[in-house]
């Protein structure tokens, strides 16, 4: 018998609880439970009725690919892995104000030349979504405009069959279902909402794509489950500070995950960057130290930023350690391995390390271009302006080669560097004259010791004193 209980659940993975507590058991997450009231019924069995059989099928045999709506927005469609596909749910997180329904309601408005598009705003008047497609020059678009964030009336008015091909709902946590008595954007409204939706869009066979809040940390707000409904899971990432945007697939049942789409927020909205390495390289200041070029990968595509560092002395007991667009402790592990192998002293200083641009970099390949701009800013002997580095550092000092060697080589000769220093390639034959290709007439210098960069760049003394001291060791 279902009876109504309050039970508290938590906002970050969906639990539920009889009893009020300040942390989640289930996920360790603090403060996070929240009183909803709603029908709870005791779990059933399956009972004596019989199911029908199954029927499996080979590995083998014919299936048809998704077919693909092309939004014509190169970058956008790159990041869906080639255009959206009919019946599918794509979720789009993001911070306040960094452009979510900028982009979709120019997506809708691509779409709307070749077939039927809507776009219903729970947070916004139509007077607001008609203003902004003024500002954006798509007045003229046909997308169906609506402000509501009734479920039950949007699925009543989109199970049709002459539904649009595309419906933009914005956002997920606004949207509520009548049935349930918790408020709009608590678990239990999110997840049922997103449901319901979901499930029209498979059955009618159109596109819907969600709009996310982010939590102050950056999740999608609501429970984790909500990533696992959709087919494809979009974060639009970016400094406020900066106009360039990242629209990065962290999930995708249709194409590779990790694939980024770079825009440019202009005053008539985002606009694309075809060539980013040219974007976040633009504003370069050449030859001065504590800076160096990193040929990194975004998903399957190459993409070159300046690394920079700073050191200064430090006013305080415990020096200050400040990275923007990198992660903190691999800047830690870099410290600790370049003191001890190569005997830089960072103690007594404060260290900065920036992704210029607004770039967050996640891979371990930019160690080697880190280490590189760490000991050209302690000696103050510019790393060379038309160089690139990359490759991952081991806590014993050896470089360590890194997957993609070919893309960033190639990138970077085609944006005109003139030297390149990369790891030693362990498959010595066909990998290497491949990217001796790729690196078409740039100057290739492998190496495969960190003290290698630090005696480039670094202080000649540091090198020294790491000398005496192994002799004092081995003697
Ligand atoms: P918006 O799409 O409303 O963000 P979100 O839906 O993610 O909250 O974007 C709002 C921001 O974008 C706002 O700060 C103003 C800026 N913007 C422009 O700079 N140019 C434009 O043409 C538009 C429409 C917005
Ligand atoms: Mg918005």
């Amino acid at each position: 018998m279902a009876r109504n209980t309050r039970q508290y659940v938590c906002q970050e993975c969906g639990a539920s609880f009889p009893k009020w507590a300040g942390r989640c058991d289930a996920c360790g997450a603090w403060n996070s439970l929240v009183e909803e009231t709603g029908a709870q019924s005791a779990p059933k069995g399956l009972g004596t009725k019989r199911g029908r059989a199954i029927e499996f099928v080979g590995l083998e045999g014919k299936s048809e690919r998704p077919p693909r709506q092309i939004t014509g927005i190169a970058e956008f469609d790159r990041v869906c892995g080639g255009g959206l596909v009919p019946g599918s749910a794509l979720l789009v997180g993001g911070d306040p104000g960094i452009g979510k329904s900028t982009v979709l309601l120019q997506v809708a408005a691509a779409l709307s030349a070749g077939c039927g598009c809507a776009y219903i705003s729970g947070e916004e008047s139509v007077d607001q979504l008609r203003l902004r497609a003024d500002r954006l020059g798509l007045a003229k678009a046909s997308v169906q405009l609506a402000a509501a964030n009734s479920v039950r009336d949007i699925v009543a008015t989109l199970d049709a069959p002459d539904a649009p091909r595309f419906v933009v709902i914005d956002s997920i946590q606004t949207m509520f279902v009548d049935n349930l008595d918790s408020a709009p954007g608590t678990v239990a409204q999110v997840r049922t909402s997103a449901q319901e939706l979901v499930r029209l869009a498979k059955r009618r066979g159109f596109s819907v794509a969600l709009v996310g809040h982010v939590t102050k940390d950056g999740q999608i707000a609501g429970p984790r489950v909500l990533e696992h409904m959709v087919d494809t899971v979009l974060y639009f990432e970016g400094e406020r500070s900066h106009q360039f945007r990242i629209l990065r697939a962290v999930k995708n049942r249709f194409g590779a995950a990790d694939e980024i789409g770079v825009f440019e927020m202009t005053d008539a909205g985002l606009t694309e960057v075809p060539n980013p390495s040219a974007l976040f390289l633009a504003d370069r200041q050449g030859d001065v130290s504590g800076a160096c070029v990193f040929a990194g990968m975004e998903g399957t595509r190459p993409v070159l930023v300046e690394i920079q560092c700073l050191i200064a002395p430090s006013a305080f007991a415990t020096p200050r350690r400040a990275v923007v667009g990198w992660d903190s402790g691999r800047l830690a592990m870099l410290l600790a391995v370049l003191e001890a192998r190569c005997g830089l002293a960072f103690a007594g200083a404060d260290v900065y390390l920036n992704v210029a641009g607004g770039l967050r970099v996640q891979e371990p390949a930019a160690d080697l271009a880190v280490a590189a701009a760490l000991a050209s800013a302690v000696s103050g002997v510019p790393v060379p302006p038309d160089a690139v580095i990359f490759g991952e550092v081991g806590l014993a000092g050896e470089i360590r080669p890194v997957a993609h060697t070919e893309a960033r080589l190639k990138e970077a000769a085609k944006l005109g560097f003139a030297q390149a220093i990369v790891p030693v390639s362990r498959n010595k034959g066909k990998n290497r004259r491949a990217s001796e290709a790729a690196a078409k007439g740039m100057e290739l210098r492998r190496i495969s010791r960190v003290d290698e960069i630090v005696r480039l760049f670094g202080p000649e003394r540091a090198i020294g004193e790491e000398r005496s001291m192994e002799r004092a060791m081995n003697g």
